[in-house]
């Protein structure tokens, strides 16, 4: 029988020197396996004489016990290592985003509102609303138009069975305003408004900002640094702006609000049909007969008011050429909008 103690030390030193599972699996085979080298001792004790049998079987027994043991811990030991290699290289990082999300962004014409609005606190005036159903006495009126007023007619109503209607523009939040408030009252009032019409420049849904400002001693001058102040600074350039007489049942004097395009620097292009000028806002101050149906005392206070569209704002601050863009919900649309400013 071979010398069983140095037997025994070359496989433990054998064991001990495996760096991975797959030469520890060698080793064993080599040593324990069927044909292994401690195996194969089994063998020889044929050889010895039944009274030196059973010592010498227990000892071949004790030393691949010995073997089997440092083994298993050799690959408790080997596992553990490659487990917490593994962990080490490729450690969870939690702030990665989540894979398929994607960054959101507002809507065009919501940026191009929360601008309008934080230009227009900035000039001291409130942000009112209104309900986008209304009733003939806010939406016309209170107004001034009369019964039967061909103003009327022309905004295209959508009206409702009861005889209510879908606003057709933001006016009706000046008289809510103004008896809910009274005066002196300095607000603006962005909002949805609906008519009957629908083309590439029209939506029967568009959105309107209203301006309304009332105390005592208010001018039409105050009314043209307000508007042309407000313009500059929305686009942020020094353009021209001019009003043209026009008419509205509820201003008196009225008056288009034009300013110089702002594709051309007013030299004439597409955009503004050569003129050099864009259409931008109607305006005007309040006729007494509206101060009056709003319960405020039109010797004592004068005020102006102003509409004008916030799609056709956020077209220009954009350059946006078609409404319809704004209403399409394309995502290829939308997402040049995520990474803008306000
Ligand atoms: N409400 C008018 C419109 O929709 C715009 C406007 C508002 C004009 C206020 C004058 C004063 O056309």
């Amino acid at each position: 029988m071979a010398d069983l103690a140095s037997l025994t030390q070359e496989a433990l030193a054998e064991v001990a020197a495996c760096g991975d599972l797959g030469a520890l699996e060698d080793v064993r085979v080599r040593w324990l396996g069927k044909k292994g080298t401690l195996t194969e001792q089994l063998k020889a004790l044929g050889g010895l004489s039944a009274a030196e049998r059973p010592a010498a079987g227990a000892r071949i027994n004790e030393a691949k016990e010995k073997v089997q043991a440092a083994i298993e811990a050799h690959r408790s030991a080997l596992a553990l290592a490659s487990l917490e290699r593994q962990l080490a290289s490729g450690r969870i990082d939690v702030t990665l985003p989540g894979r398929g999300e994607e960054q959101g962004g507002l809507h065009p014409v919501t940026r191009a509102r929360l601008r309008i609005e934080t230009l227009f606190t900035r000039a001291g005036f409130d942000v009112a609303s209104g309900p986008e159903i209304e009733d003939d006495f806010h939406n016309f009126g209170a107004l001034n138009f009369t019964e039967n007023h061909p103003a009327r007619a022309m905004h295209d109503t959508f009206y409702f069975p009861d005889g209510r209607l879908l606003r057709t523009h933001t006016s009706p939040v000046q008289i809510r305003a103004l008896q809910a408030q009274g005066a002196p009252l300095f607000v603006i009032a962005p909002g949805r408004v609906y008519r009957c019409d629908s083309d590439m420049t029209h939506s029967p849904m568009f959105h309107q900002l209203e301006g309304l400002a009332v105390d005592e001693n208010i001018s039409f001058a105050n009314m043209k640094a307000v508007l042309h102040g407000f313009l500059q600074a929305f686009f942020e350039r020094d353009l021209a702006m001019r009003l043209r007489p026009s008419f509205f049942p509820f201003t008196e004097p009225s008056a288009e609000v034009d300013m110089s395009c702002v594709f051309c620097e007013g030299r004439g292009c597409r955009v503004c049909k050569h003129t050099g000028w864009l259409e931008i806002a109607g305006c005007g101050m309040v006729h007494p007969n509206v101060l009056q149906a709003s319960g405020v005392d039109p010797e004592r206070y004068t005020g102006y008011a102003f509409g004008a569209g916030i799609d056709r704002l956020a077209m220009l601050r954009y350059g946006v050429n078609d409404l319809r863009l704004f209403f399409d919900n394309d995502l290829r649309f939308l997402r040049q909008f995520r990474a803008f400013g306000a």
